[in-house]
């Protein structure tokens, strides 16, 4: 093995204290994992950083506690053997090399004490088995015993022991090496793929949260595509979300094809990772469409159909994220209201009324840009001519929500008469007749019947108020 060295990585000052504490008790450290991959990787340096020590890795987090400036809180996690602390803008977590052995029915390990080897071995990939000395003899020298900077340059993900062992050991692994593979763009080498697809039943075995975690990684990729194919392709998908399996295949009737609902949902997922960085807005591009399963139906004169999809769907987003105990709140709404909307520009975009611009944008709220990138990025079509057209529509009705919005202000409607006013006029207690009128008005500005401003609003109110059958109150 090549002797690299590499104390650029390690000129942060903490690493030298690490040294100089771990000297003191006479232990070997090491700092390991994505700290050391991602500076391999040119991916910055993380804030994250995990070292190893053969020996007691609290013992050393409380002996580097001491030496670093503030003296900083150490938290110890007796059960994992670890300890973490802050310093300096980093968290760094310490851990004694072991030899772990797991048991079959959960994913916390069997503890026992190892060499530096014995960790990197129960380590998931090679390529984050990686180790740099902090030891004053071989400082910053690089520990790879499983060639991981081979597979750095060869963008492969491979495990250090037979992936059978290293993927029932911890299933999580699983949707790590595809995470991975995600992110950094590498291949998973064969066997381990077919380790993991031998292996996806025991993704049942990890909590659902770990599981979350994973699926954002992905998303936030730059083709999250890739993660969701390799997801399908192993058998994963299915106990993670066999809503989106549902999707897969098209069914012909009577010379009638649909399209393929769940590649068609990666392209869509993977167009608009190109334009925006909003995790839940790749959340509503990755469910837009889960409603059109259970509606799927053909009918002999129209063919395929998939009637009120975008209602089911918002429905099945509650339940997807109940399911994997994701917070039900405003960003679960927005996923909702997202998948609920997904297809009204489409209908606009060919008769761009007013009246219509204005209820968008009164429905979609604050979101009705969100709402648009998502439409762009639904648009599939291989065909570049409509492909063209699609967006010079949509473009149409992005500048007419524009012009409506500044004409108009409907976005965050408030009623330009109270409740109050109301009452007032017409001498009423609380009533159903309020709620009519301020509907009506409302409809009349949506509609275009009236302008959105108080003094027409208070004369339509005046009219809609005698044309129930109101009074108006005596003034003296
Ligand atoms: N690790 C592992 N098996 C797991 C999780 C982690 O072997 N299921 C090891 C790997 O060596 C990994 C290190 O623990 O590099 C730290 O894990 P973590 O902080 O979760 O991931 P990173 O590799 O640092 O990457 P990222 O921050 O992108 O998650």
């Amino acid at each position: 093995m090549a002797n690299h060295t590499y104390i650029s990585a390690l000129k942060n000052p903490v690493f030298r204290i690490i040294t100089q504490a771990a000297s003191n008790l006479s232990l070997e450290s090491y700092v390991i994992g994505g700290f050391v991959r991602d500076f391999l990787l040119d991916r910055g340096t993380a804030k994250d950083i995990d070292v190893v020590t053969v020996g007691s890795g609290i013992e050393l987090a409380k002996e580097v506690a001491k030496r670093c400036p503030g003296n900083p809180k150490v938290s110890v996690f007796k059960n994992y053997g670890t300890a973490m602390l802050k310093t300096g803008g980093i968290e760094l977590e310490f851990v004694g090399a072991r030899k772990e052995s797991y048991r079959e029915d959960s994913r916390n390990p069997a503890v026992e004490n190892g060499t530096l080897e014995d960790d990197q071995n129960r380590r998931d990939f090679t390529i984050n088995a990686l180790a740099l000395s902090l030891n004053d003899e071989d400082f910053g020298k690089l520990l790879d015993p499983f060639n991981g900077l081979q597979d750095l340059e060869d963008k492969i993900i491979r495990t250090p022991l037979d992936p059978d062992i290293t993927y029932s050991d911890d299933p999580l692994r699983m949707l790590r090496a595809i995470r991975f593979a995600t992110q950094l763009d590498f291949t998973i080498e064969k066997q381990s793929l077919e380790a993991i697809s031998k292996n996806a039943d025991r993704i049942k075995i990890i909590s659902k949260e770990r599981i979350v975690d994973e699926i954002h990684k992905i998303l936030a990729s730059k083709v999250p595509s890739k993660g969701f194919a390799l997801l399908h392709k192993t058998g994963l998908l299915r106990h993670i979300f066999p809503e989106l399996v549902a999707l897969q295949g098209i069914d012909e009737k009577e010379g009638q094809r649909h399209k393929d609902n769940f590649w068609h949902t990666l392209e869509v997922v993977d167009n608009i990772a190109e334009t925006t960085d909003n995790l839940w807005l790749r959340w509503a591009a990755l469910l837009h469409d889960i409603g059109k399963a259970p509606t799927k139906r053909f009918d002999k004169k129209i063919g395929w159909t998939f009637h009120g999809h975008e209602f089911v769907g918002s429905k099945m987003v509650y339940k997807l994220f109940k399911r994997l105990k994701m917070p039900l709140n405003d960003k679960m709404k927005f996923v909702q209201k997202m998948v609920l909307m997904s297809s009204r520009p489409i209908v606009l975009a060919t008769d761009v009324t007013d009246s219509a611009v204005r209820r968008l944008i009164f429905d979609a709220g604050e979101y009705v840009e969100d709402l648009m990138t998502l439409c762009e990025a639904d648009i599939t079509t291989k065909n570049p001519r409509k492909f063209k057209k699609y967006h010079q529509n949509f473009q149409l009705v992005r500048d007419k929500i524009v012009e409506v919005e500044e004409r108009d202000h409907v976005r965050n409607f408030q009623p330009p008469v109270s409740g109050e006013e109301i009452m007032e006029t017409f001498d009423l207690k609380p009533s159903r007749e309020i709620g009519i009128i301020k509907d009506a008005i409302k409809e009349a500005i949506l509609e275009g019947e009236i302008p959105n401003e108080y003094q027409a609003a208070k004369e339509y109110m005046l009219e809609k108020g005698k044309a129930i059958g109101l009074k108006q109150k005596k003034t003296k």
